[in-house]
């Protein structure tokens, strides 16, 4: 087999491993093996992925045995959804899915979110492996064990807490990665380091062209353990997202509010994330303890990440009305998740909203002034 880092997570219902390593997928069936999987295997993926990694997974799995089903769902956030779930869920008991079998995702966050979530309810939970293809959901999305579907009211609004079995990361298949899905991955590892660890951020700075690059290399491996390694620390001390897990979501109350705002496709995750960590570090400055010249190192190290953001379609007071609307924000004050320094962060309670207001036209005044 070749060489891997390994990462064992221990939650309250038990451990699992993430493996991290350049071949992976041409043996999965091994790594199963070892875990003990025995039943049917239903693949969940979207066209492009399946297209692009569907056969070496299945040639692995088949030549130990494993029946594979493949169920196709479109390729988009906007069809993370319950109605798609439903379907899924439809085709793989149509398709003779057991009690005892394995869902595998294979794709970005939008695939083991939504796959994630069949498998915690069909027949009320069967195994689960995630093969994530993409830098976001390999540092975010497939670690947690949190799933989910979008309905019209939110994002992410219907769910579950369900760990998967083994989490397995090719990082060679990343090399097939639009850029701004490798920058939007990128924003996600920032995140962590900006929260957690002052030393993995600055890891992150001095290698962020390396890191951005096509190349499938030892230094994205590192970060991707490391970032995996720090948002597990979170979660295993808080699974069910108390307190302290909501320190992960540090420029997500903006970040998802613009994303809300600008409409499905338009933006990237991870490109609403830097925006809104650029607001909450401004909201840190203006009113928490994050002084001016690490903000000052922050702000430029944000705007100068290239971003693809349609500013003349973003309306801040749009924006700010949906941030209220965030499922994290308490209806009578705005708590927020603010940096203490670099590498430190907290929950803020009571932020005025004219703050909030003030905060989202730093973000649009920032990046116009780059143009
Ligand atoms: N559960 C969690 O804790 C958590 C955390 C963060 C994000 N998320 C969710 O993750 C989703 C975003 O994930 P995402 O950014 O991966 O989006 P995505 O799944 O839509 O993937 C982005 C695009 O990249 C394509 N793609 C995937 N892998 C590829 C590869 N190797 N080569 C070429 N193209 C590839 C996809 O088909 C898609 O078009 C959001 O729905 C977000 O809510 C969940």
């Amino acid at each position: 087999m070749s060489e891997l880092s390994q990462l064992k997570i221990t939650h309250q219902s038990g451990q699992y491993e993430i493996l991290v390593g350049k071949g992976l997928l041409s043996e999965v069936a091994d790594h199963l093996i070892a875990i003990e999987v025995n039943g049917p295997i239903g693949i969940i993926s979207n066209n492009k992925i399946n297209n692009l990694y569907g056969d070496p997974l299945r040639r692995s799995l088949q030549s130990a045995g494993y029946v594979t089903r493949t169920i196709l769902i479109p390729d988009g956030e906007e069809y993370k959804t319950l109605a798609s779930a439903e379907q899924v869920i439809s085709a793989l008991i149509a398709q003779g899915m057991e009690r005892s079998g394995t869902i595998i995702t294979l794709g970005g966050g939008v695939t083991t979110d939504l796959g994630g979530f069949v498998a915690s309810v069909l027949y009320r939970g069967v195994g689960l492996v995630h093969i994530p293809t993409t830098l976001l959901a390999m540092v975010d999305a497939a670690v947690g064990g949190k799933t989910g579907v979008n309905h019209s009211a939110g994002k992410n609004l219907v769910g579950s807490f369900y760990q998967p079995d083994l989490v397995l990361m090719d990082v060679e298949v990343l090399s097939s990665l639009d850029q701004r899905d490798r920058v939007s991955g990128f924003a996600e590892m920032l995140k962590m380091g900006l929260i957690r660890d002052r030393d993995y951020l600055d890891f992150l700075i001095t290698n962020m062209d390396v890191l951005l690059g096509s190349k499938a290399n030892e230094k994205i491996i590192q970060a991707i353990v490391r970032s995996c390694e720090l948002k597990a620390e979170v979660v295993i001390a808080d699974e069910k997202e108390s307190d302290l897990r909501r320190i992960l979501n540090f420029g997500h109350t903006l970040g998802h509010a613009i994303e809300t705002t600008l409409g499905y496709g338009k933006i990237r995750h991870g490109e609403a994330v830097i925006l809104g960590m650029y607001g909450a570090g401004w909201l840190s400055n203006q009113v928490g303890q994050f002084s001016a010249e690490e903000w000052k190192k922050l702000s430029e190290l944000l705007v100068h990440i290239p971003i693809q953001v349609a500013f003349d379609e973003l309306d801040p007071i749009a924006v700010e009305q949906t941030t209220r609307l965030d499922k994290k924000v308490d209806k009578t004050q705005l708590n927020f998740v603010l940096l203490k320094s670099l590498g430190e962060a907290h929950m803020q309670t009571g932020i005025p909203k004219l703050m909030i207001k003030l905060a989202i036209e730093s973000i649009t005044k920032a990046w116009r002034e780059i143009g």
